[in-house]
């Protein structure tokens, strides 16, 4: 009998379920995005997402069975991001997998949403090796990690200041696109030429794997500015490309060079703004010149879904880490940390 689990993921602004059979089989991956709620405000706004989260939970969560063609009754577990992101977003997905492991007396197993980014990369190869390094690039997080074995994560570079998909989203904003960043720019940067106008990177002290792009931000926004005083048109596909290939640059040239100091085999990538084609394929050529192996999940993958849930918990299962029925969302839950007490099934003790 194949491991059916059903999987919540309510971090930020998309509600989603997924029923994935065996951690790697996707029967079903519903997403509810609520972009065009926020896009009139500029971005997330955490206390509607919350709100529209407890709307649409259980039609997401309905149409994940329903899609897989699979019964309540039919769950071998239950699992939920519990961290980190917002509070009262992941605090709806928290409460709905809780009930429905009390009432079914299901296993209950926390996941971290890093760890799930990181295991998109295992529903789309499955049989991939660690030791790996994985690239994770988000609109909250920009990591290079050390995959020694499953659950064993080393962070060895972090932003000192923006992630890469903030930095997109707030210069999206700053060359008038609008939410969410990261695919506008990138659409517009197609008709732009990358090296016509000339952008910062960042590469801070010999030897680090940390990134830094407020400066590249600042320099874009400078950029405009100044064009502004002297009554000059930019273009902003230009901008936009050069601001891009700015940003793949450093991550590319960075993971490229922690795989090289860690002597992995196997690069990963993950998060949001890996779903974006010009890291995609440059990262993908330098691997190649490496002649090391690249795994990147398909970008449907890439941006939040709970089918990445589902196999991070499959393999949580697999190592008996299982949350209690006092689970909580903790909004600055760091990868490798488990925050509950205990570790038994998701069953009421007596
Ligand atoms: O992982 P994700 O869906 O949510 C978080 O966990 O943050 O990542 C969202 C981020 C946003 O900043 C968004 O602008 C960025 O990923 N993003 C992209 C692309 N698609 C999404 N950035 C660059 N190019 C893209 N195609
Ligand atoms: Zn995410």
């Amino acid at each position: 009998m194949s491991t059916l689990i059903l999987a919540i993921e309510t971090s930020c602004d998309e509600t989603a379920a997924a029923v994935v059979a065996d951690g790697t089989a996707v029967l079903s991956n519903i997403i509810s995005s609520q972009v065009e709620v926020h896009r009139q405000f500029g971005g997330v706004v955490p206390e509607v997402a919350s709100r529209k989260h407890l709307e649409l939970i259980n039609h997401v969560i309905d149409g994940a069975l329903a899609g897989a063609g699979a019964a309540f009754d039919s769950l071998s577990s239950v699992a939920v991001t519990y961290g980190p992101g917002l509070v009262g977003a992941l605090l709806v997905g928290v409460s709905a997998a809780k009930s429905i492991a009390y009432a079914l007396d299901l296993p209950l197993v926390g996941v971290n949403h890093l760890e799930g980014h990181i295991y998109a990369n295992f529903l789309a190869e499955p049989g991939l090796k660690l030791p790996a390094l994985c690239l994770v690039v988000s609109g909250g997080h920009t990591d290079l990690v050390y995959i020694a074995g499953h659950g064993n994560y080393r962070v060895v570079g972090r932003t000192r200041d923006d992630a890469a998909g903030e930095a997109f989203d707030k210069v999206a904003r700053t060359i008038g696109l609008g939410y969410p960043g990261g695919p506008m720019v990138e659409r517009l940067a197609r008709e732009g030429d990358a090296q016509a106008i000339s952008l910062p990177r960042a590469y801070l002290e010999e030897g680090s794997f940390d990134f830094s792009f407020s400066g590249l931000k600042s320099a874009v926004i400078n950029f405009l500015h100044r064009a502004g005083q002297r009554g000059d048109t930019v273009n902003r596909a230009d901008l936009a490309a050069g601001f891009q290939k700015a940003v793949v640059d450093v991550l590319v040239d960075k993971t490229m060079a922690a795989a090289q100091a860690l002597a992995v085999e196997t690069v990963l990538l993950a998060g949001g703004v890996a779903a974006n084609t010009a890291l995609r394929e440059r990262l993908a050529e330098r691997v190649r010149e490496k002649g090391l192996t690249l795994v990147v999940p398909p970008p449907v993958l890439c941006t939040d879904n709970a089918a990445m849930i589902a196999c991070a918990a499959f393999h949580r299962l697999a190592r008996g880490r299982l949350a209690p029925l006092s689970l909580n969302a903790v909004p600055d839950l760091e990868l490798g940390e488990e925050r509950y007490e205990g570790n038994f099934r998701g069953r009421v003790m007596n």
